[in-house]
């Protein structure tokens, strides 16, 4: 089996990009060392601090930021990284050629309950703002999800699982327990175009907008209802997992624009949660909308900026999308 590094390689992607996806590589398996140890290592539960997104922070929220803010700062590639954790984003090294945006952990509230969790990342180029020369601010950063060089997830799941795009195609590989080698164990991931199953927070519904509202409650008829077809429902309450099972074996996940906190229509996160997901996806043969925008189309605003998601199998977005006005 190919390791991360032979693959890297077969794929033709140039050293120092090579080099920054090995390091993120490797703090994620230090990462998931940290999440086996669990409560053995002190790592479980809260802070008292709250991120910009007024989440109060877990211990592990915290630690995994640190151990990535550390590998970023000392690889060299990186000119400055964003993270859900991180208020600013923040410099790293003139010379770097890279932006990263991630998601340190994802799924955060699965952490106390020995539950899955992750870490999503995306790479940017780092292009030459206009502030003033040597300095990095958030403008830079503000580039398309079109613009990713690669984009990727780690799972520390019954197995840790990482799975990587650098535009050709979704590559799975999987943590060897002895050898700590990252080892290929899916070259090709692929959604199938129609599935018979969602993933919805349900305890959201009476906030969905219209169009939500009846395309869940047509899934729901089954048979008897326009779609025809009865479907299932499975919501893990982290990202990286729901979307690692639509990656596996198909299906639909969104966590669509609610009216709940009218502040905050929407819950996932653009540029280290929505947008390596969405390339991931595409990279699959999946679709990733807003419900009214392709997400990797989205020109971003802000760092932390929040969107509403659809994504999966293809025939079943554009059948989400059609309930939006969309059709396709
Ligand atoms: P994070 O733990 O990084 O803040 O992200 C949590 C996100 C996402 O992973 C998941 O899909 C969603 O929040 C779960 O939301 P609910 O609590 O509404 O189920
Ligand atoms: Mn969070
Ligand atoms: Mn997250
Ligand atoms: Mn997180």
């Amino acid at each position: 089996m190919q390791t991360l590094a032979q693959h890297l390689t077969s794929q033709a992607v140039n050293d120092s990009l090579s080099q920054l996806i090995l390091t993120l590589a490797d703090t994620s398996k230090a990462i998931s060392h940290a999440v086996r140890h669990g409560a053995l290592a002190g790592v479980l539960g809260a802070t008292e601090q709250e991120n910009v997104q007024g989440e109060t922070q877990k211990k592990l929220d915290i630690i995994t930021n640190d151990m990535l803010k550390d590998a970023l700062k000392a690889d060299g590639t990186v000119r400055g990284l964003a993270s859900e954790e991180e208020d600013h984003v923040v410099e790293v090294s003139q010379n770097g050629q890279y932006l990263v945006c991630f998601d340190p952990l994802d799924g955060s509230s699965n952490i106390d309950i020995n539950s899955l969790v992750g870490t999503i990342f995306s790479i940017l180029p780092a292009t030459k703002g206009p502030a003033p020369a040597g300095v990095l601010t958030e403008t830079s950063f503000l580039q398309s999800g079109r613009a990713q060089l690669a984009a990727g997830y780690v799972l520390y799941g019954p197995s840790t699982m990482l799975a990587l795009t650098t535009g050709q195609g979704v590559q799975l590989f999987t943590l060897h327990p002895e050898t700590n080698e990252f080892l290929l164990t899916n070259a090709a991931m692929s959604i199938s175009p129609d599935t018979q199953e969602f993933a919805i927070n349900m305890s959201n519904q009476r906030f969905w907008e219209a169009p939500m509202q009846t395309y869940i409650a047509d899934l729901l008829l089954g048979k008897i209802g326009p779609r025809e077809k009865s479907f299932n429902m499975r919501w893990i309450a982290a990202m990286v997992g729901d979307v690692h099972r639509v990656l596996s074996r198909g299906g639909i996940f969104t966590y669509p624009t609610d009216n709940k906190d009218p502040k905050k229509p929407y819950k996932l996160r653009l540029m280290y949660e929505a947008n390596p997901m969405a390339f991931l996806v595409e990279q699959a043969g999946g679709k990733a909308s807003t419900g009214y925008e392709t997400i990797l189309d989205i020109q971003p605003t802000h760092i932390h900026q929040r969107v509403a998601v659809i994504l999966g199998s293809s025939n079943e977005v554009d059948a989400c999308l059609s309930y939006h006005g969309i059709d396709y």
